[in-house]
């Protein structure tokens, strides 16, 4: 299959990936309504169709945080990621240069954060939770730093992982449990050539930057690690410590309401992610792109306001410049392309990107992403 739409690519990987890792990517938390509407509500989203413009030269660059984009998006941290593809976060993050965006390295990969910066010529964002050990987080922004990452992410909104239930059905939660064991063990020798490419030759599995913390040790392990060392007591106060360690622009993920969108600013935030976790925490909140014109219009004049959810596009990433976004994060498409095809796979999905922007803009009239506003949609939008 030759793919080109984001569903060929979640096709693919669910044919490569070992069903426990497909649907880690693929699932949300609870009933997965939050998830769903992420990506539905997208299509109530309708744009204007503006004819006799001159479209004939278009500018999808962008400038985030002082630093330039060819298009004005950027990979999410994907957790994981190196289990997706042999060494996966090293291959996003040359496809992320290769395409002149950012991507952002999770604190949960694999590939450490000096394996993956000495990958790209271009500086990666860093993506930070906040752990009970404050030593760990000071090296970790430390380590960061000295590896030149240019954004610090601090994700907000998972003190507590979400109801995943596809994880616990699949092993990938509950490691330790004989059972979740064998469904691993089973999934892994359906898919021999994951097997032979990521599970041996990908090696070490080690999760890179938390590695100095947890210590060597498999999923089992990892998921003990997580369990115990997410800080549940964090509030707004926290931030200064952040602030204290971190020199660079900071950008406050997983935010839905426009009163944390106030208090991000005046925490000092350089920018904020709205955002729901890719409908992966709380279940049965509203979609991102519905919870963003209220953000937008409450601090939009005050941080840059970025989004992701549900974008699958690139007429969603047109849509939700309209609404007050001036940049997106997109998660499941890059771990479904880097499953499917490796990094080219993360590439070509890109160029999909860019060129289903190009096309939005010539069709809306709209000759500069940096032009989108309100004005770009249907009335009833407005
Ligand atoms: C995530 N997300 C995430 N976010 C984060 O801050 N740190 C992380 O380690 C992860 N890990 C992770 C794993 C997987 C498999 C997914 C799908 C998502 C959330 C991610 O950054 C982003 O918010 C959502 O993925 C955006 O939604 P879409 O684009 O997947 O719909």
């Amino acid at each position: 299959m030759i793919p080109g739409e984001i569903a060929d690519y979640r096709e693919l990987a669910r044919r490569r990936l070992p069903r426990f890792l497909f649907e880690y990517i693929d699932g949300g938390a609870g009933a997965q309504t939050t998830l769903r509407h992420n990506v539905s509500d997208f299509e109530q989203v309708k744009l204007r169709q503006r004819v006799m413009r001159d479209v004939s030269k278009l500018d999808l660059s962008t400038t985030l945080f002082g630093q330039p984009l060819s298009m004005p998006v950027a990979l999410a941290p994907v957790g994981l990621s190196g289990l997706y593809a042999r060494r996966g976060e090293c291959q996003a993050a040359k496809a992320a240069e290769r395409a002149g965006i950012r991507m952002s390295l999770s604190t949960l990969s694999l590939c450490g954060v000096e394996e993956v910066s000495r990958a790209t010529g271009d500086p990666i964002w860093f993506q930070l939770y906040m752990i009970k050990d404050r030593g760990f987080m000071r090296d970790m922004l430390a380590r960061a730093r000295e590896s030149g990452c240019s954004v610090l992410l601090f994700t907000v909104d998972l003190p507590v992982a979400g109801a995943r239930w596809a994880d616990a059905r699949t092993g990938l939660a509950n490691g330790h449990l004989p059972a979740a064991q064998f469904e691993r063990m089973k999934a892994m020798a359906a898919r021999p050539g994951w097997l032979w490419n990521v599970g041996l030759m990908g090696q070490p599995h080690d999760f890179g930057n938390v590695a100095p913390a947890m210590g060597k040790g498999g999923v089992r392990e990892f998921w003990r690690w997580v369990g115990a060392s997410f800080d549940t007591t964090v509030t707004w106060k926290d931030m200064d410590w952040v602030r204290e360690h971190w020199d660079r622009p900071m950008v406050i993920k997983g935010v839905l309401d426009p009163e944390d969108a106030r208090a991000s600013v005046a925490a000092g935030a350089d920018g904020i992610v709205v955002s729901n976790h890719g409908g992966r925490q709380l279940d049965g909140v509203s979609s991102t792109i519905a919870a963003l014109p209220k953000i937008a219009d409450a601090v939009g004049d005050k941080t840059t306001v970025l989004l992701d959810g549900g974008v699958r596009c690139g007429t969603d990433v047109v849509r939700a410049l309209a609404l007050g976004a001036k940049g997106v994060l997109i998660g499941r498409p890059w771990a479904y392309a880097l499953a499917a095809r490796g990094g080219a796979g993360v590439s070509a999905m890109l160029e999909q990107f860019r060129k289903e922007i190009g096309i939005t803009l010539a069709l809306a009239g709209v000759p500069d992403v940096k032009m989108l506003g309100r004005d770009a949609l249907d009335a009833q939008e407005n």
